[in-house]
């Protein structure tokens, strides 16, 4: 399951003031892109004080994002979760509206209003840990976790996060007890992964570091690096691709490289196949989209990924028009519940090394 933290703070690293109004930190394009972010995912997780201070509705409204849900085999509404031990919840809140799920993970099932809740998993001690498995068994994907601060603490104290979003707005809220992020905690590793600003804000992405410490910027720089070592003709872009095993084994490929009509993926995947290395639960980052119709061979990569049971895919540059005039790569993997993350800050420079075809 892959899970996102996500959180907007001000300069000085609060999630909120100390009023009774909630603080608006985010501008309208931080909005739209947590709300895409919140598309992707099954289910969006915030604590019981986030639910009693703010009463947000969690729920998707937009009709497109909810029809692109529909069409990925998706609920069009996303699962809400909620952390308590008091089991304090008004009954009222909007968390129990009647659309979608609402989970309440609980230490103390004997406090009303949680009845009004799909489900209650009661457990003596709750870590993020423990709510990630019993998600993950009841069939969750992608998770978001959007706060408050204790809850967000609590899994990146964990390290139970594959990536943290901060939007950091340039308002100063100057309170020290106003709830913040950076109090002394316990946090797990991680690098900074990509950073761009959204008008007034900044959105810093952060990745966990993983057992051998690289990134998936790290792996994109490398397909791209690959992909200039393409012979470059007119038949075909300039792609390069590594895959990247459950068990830390690196195959790179690109273009050409194994055969005149192999697509990178398909070189990555020949040369891990000759190791016999197991494909299943592996990473592959191709420079560009990977593909959905092949005319010279029976099966696309996207294909080829998912047959291989493969459960992560990053890509910098969705498939131009050059060839395809709608590639359905990305569609493709998602309905197959891959996970498929994009890098577009690296998009331009995969067009740079394929912008011979335009001349
Ligand atoms: N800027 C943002 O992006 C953002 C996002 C979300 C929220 N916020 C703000 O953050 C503030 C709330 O943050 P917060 O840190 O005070 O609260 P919080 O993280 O939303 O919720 C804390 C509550 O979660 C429950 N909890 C925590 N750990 C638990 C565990 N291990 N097991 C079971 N339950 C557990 C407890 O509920 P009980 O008390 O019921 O036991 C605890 O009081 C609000 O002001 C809100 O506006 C900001």
């Amino acid at each position: 399951m892959r899970i996102v933290l996500s959180v907007a703070l001000s300069s000085d690293w609060c999630l909120d003031d100390c009023s009774q109004q909630r603080l608006v930190i985010s501008n309208d394009k931080d909005w739209d892109e947590v709300y895409a972010l919140r598309g992707e995912c099954d289910a969006i997780l915030v604590g019981a004080e986030t639910l009693r201070r703010d009463n947000p509705g969690l729920r998707i409204k937009s009709e497109l994002i909810r029809s692109e849900r529909i069409s990925r085999g998706m609920s069009p509404d996303i699962s809400r979760i909620t952390m308590t031990r008091s089991g304090v919840l008004d009954p009222n809140l909007k968390f129990f509206s009647p659309e979608g799920d609402a989970i309440v993970f609980t230490e103390n099932r004997g406090v009303g209003g949680l009845e009004r809740s799909t489900r209650v998993i009661c457990r003596r001690c709750l870590s993020a840990r423990c709510v990630a498995n019993e998600l993950e068994r009841m069939g969750c994907k992608q998770l978001m976790v959007e706060g408050g601060a204790q809850i967000l603490r609590m899994f990146l104290a964990e390290g139970v996060f594959d990536e943290l979003r901060v939007a950091q707005s340039p308002i100063v809220v100057g309170e020290e007890s106003a709830p913040k992020l950076v109090e002394p905690w316990k946090m797990h590793p991680m690098v900074l992964e990509r950073e761009y600003r959204l008008d007034d804000m900044t959105i810093r992405w952060f990745r966990r570091i993983g057992s051998d410490g690289r990134t998936d910027y790290e792996f994109m720089n490398r397909a791209i690096e690959l992909s200039r070592r393409c012979e470059k003709v007119a038949t075909h872009y300039c792609v390069g691709a590594v895959i990247v095993t459950a068990d830390g084994r690196v195959f790179e490929g690109y273009t050409g490289e194994t055969g005149e009509h192999d697509h990178a993926e398909e070189a990555a995947v020949l040369k891990a196949d000759r190791t016999g290395a197991d494909l299943r639960g592996a990473t592959i980052y191709s420079s560009m989209e990977p593909c959905s119709k092949r005319s010279s061979k029976p099966r696309s990569c996207s294909e080829i990924i998912i047959e291989r049971g493969m459960s992560r895919v990053v890509f910098a540059l969705s498939e131009p028009t050059h060839f395809v005039s709608n590639c359905q790569g990305e569609s493709m993997l998602r309905r197959a519940g891959i996970e498929v993350v994009r890098m577009p800050e690296l998009a331009d420079r995969v067009e740079d090394v394929n912008a011979y075809l335009n001349n």
